[in-house]
């Protein structure tokens, strides 16, 4: 089921906003005009990753910058602070990825 969640034109080249679609907080990026959506919280302490920064396809967390693959959620690196017991399988940290569907200038959610 598609669920229209923003329209494109308002979320500029290298943009994050959070949006929701159905009971999921989402946040959706603009790479180069090619819209992601991943989950919203970052998978270390929760931090809104909207407010975080987008270079390219890399997504940083703004709390304790750990980075992600925007296009598929993939955790590439753990927290660079000294924020407590080391992250030892990197793999458990990926985000939950969705897919987009940009139909008329509407960015859609397939759920
Ligand atoms: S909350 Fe995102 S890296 Fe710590």
């Amino acid at each position: 089921m598609l669920i229209e969640v923003a329209k494109a034109d308002d979320i500029v080249y290298g943009g994050l906003v959070a949006v929701k679609a159905g009971d999921q907080d989402l946040v959706i990026g603009n790479v180069d005009g090619s819209f992601y959506a991943v989950s919203r919280n970052c998978s270390h302490m929760f931090a809104s990753l909207e407010a975080g920064t987008l270079q390219g396809y890399i997504l940083t967390c703004p709390l304790h910058h750990m980075q992600y693959d925007i296009r598929n959620g993939m955790a590439l690196s753990g927290p660079v602070a000294n924020t407590g017991t080391p992250i030892i399988n990197l793999d458990s940290m990926n985000l939950m990825s969705f897919e987009v569907v940009l139909e008329g200038g509407n960015i859609m959610i397939d759920m």
